[in-house]
C-alpha cells in the first residue's frame, strides 16, 4: 500500500497562460485554457470518478466513469476529454449521472473476480474505491455469461505477469509505457471482448523501458532478468504498478520505493 497517496488530477495540467472561467456545481471557477472538465473542480478539492484517468499521461476516454451534463450540450460527455469553455455551465453530480456511473461500476465488476478480501490489492484498490464511491453494492447480472474470469495469467514475459481477469482494458499502462518512458512496451491486442494487454514488439522493450529510466544499467543475462530486474529497477517497477487500475492486474516483478 501507498504511503503517501498523492492527488492524480485525472488529465495533465494545461501550460496555458490563457485562463477561463466557467461554473461547476454552481460555484465559478477560473483555470487555465485547455484544462479538462475534470481536472477543474479538482483543483478546488472535488472528484469526479474516474478509472481510467490519471494525470500521468492524456486523456484517453474509455472508461464512461467521468460522465457529465452541460448545459445546452446534448448527451453526456466524459469530463476527462473535454476542455473547459468560457461560461460553461456543468453539473457533475446529478441523479441521472449517480445512476449511469452506477450502471457502468455494475457492468465492470460483473466480470471481475470478487476476490477482494484476498487480492493484493485490497485496500489500494481504484475499481474497489470507485465502486463504493458510485455507491455500487450489488451486480444483477450474475455471472454465468461470457466473462473473463478463467482467463488464464499470462506469465511468458519475463518482467511482469497480467491477469486478464482482472484487467478493464483501460489502457493506462500503454499510454504511461508511451507517453512517461517513451518506450512502447505494451500495446493492446484484440478487439472487443478479446482486447488484452501485451507485450510490445519485442518482450525485451520492457528491459530497455527499465534501463532508460536511468536507476542504473542493468548488464543481466537474459536467463537471470528476473532476479536482477527486482533488485535494481524497483522504482520504475513501482511506479509502472501504480499506474495499473489498482489491482494489480500488471504485476512487475521486484517492488521497492523510490529510494
Ligand atoms: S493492465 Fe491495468 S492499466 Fe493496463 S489496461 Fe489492464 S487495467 Fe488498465
Ligand atoms: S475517466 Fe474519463 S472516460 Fe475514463
Amino acid at each position: 500500500m501507498s504511503l503517501i497517496q498523492e492527488t492524480d488530477f485525472g488529465t495533465p495540467k494545461s501550460k496555458s497562460e490563457a485562463m477561463v472561467t466557467l461554473t461547476i456545481d454552481g460555484n465559478q471557477i477560473t483555470v487555465p485554457e485547455g484544462t479538462s472538465i475534470m481536472r477543474a473542480p479538482m483543483e478546488a478539492g472535488t472528484q469526479i470518478p474516474k478509472l481510467c484517468a490519471t494525470d500521468m499521461v492524456d486523456a484517453f476516454g474509455s472508461c464512461r466513469l467521468c460522465l457529465v451534463e452541460i448545459a445546452g450540450r446534448p448527451g453526456t460527455p466524459a469530463s476527462c476529454t473535454t476542455p473547459v469553455a468560457a461560461g460553461m455551465v456543468v453539473s457533475t453530480q446529478t441523479e441521472r449521472l449517480k445512476q449511469v456511473r452506477k450502471g457502468v461500476m455494475e457492468l465492470y465488476i460483473s466480470d471481475h473476480p470478487l476476490d477482494c478480501l484476498t487480492c493484493a490489492a485490497n485496500g489500494d484498490c481504484e475499481l474497489q474505491d470507485v465502486a463504493g464511491e458510485v455507491g455500487l453494492r450489488d451486480v444483477r447480472y450474475g455471472y454465468q455469461g461470457l466473462n473473463h474470469l478463467v482467463s488464464a495469467k499470462d506469465e511468458s514475459n519475463p518482467y511482469f505477469t497480467y491477469d486478464p481477469s482482472k484487467c478493464i482494458v483501460c489502457s493506462r499502462c500503454v499510454r504511461a509505457c508511451d507517453e512517461v518512458q517513451g518506450t512502447f512496451a505494451l500495446s493492446m491486442e484484440g478487439r472487443g471482448f478479446a482486447t488484452q494487454v501485451r507485450a510490445g514488439q519485442a518482450g525485451n522493450d520492457h528491459r530497455q523501458k527499465h534501463e532508460r529510466a536511468g536507476e542504473r544499467e542493468c548488464h543481466a543475462e537474459e536467463q537471470q532478468d528476473r532476479q536482477i530486474v527486482g533488485q535494481v529497477n524497483q522504482w520504475v517497477s513501482r511506479m509502472c504498478e501504480q499506474v495499473c487500475v489498482g489491482f494489480r492486474t500488471m504485476h512487475f516483478e521486484g517492488q521497492g520505493s523510490r529510494e
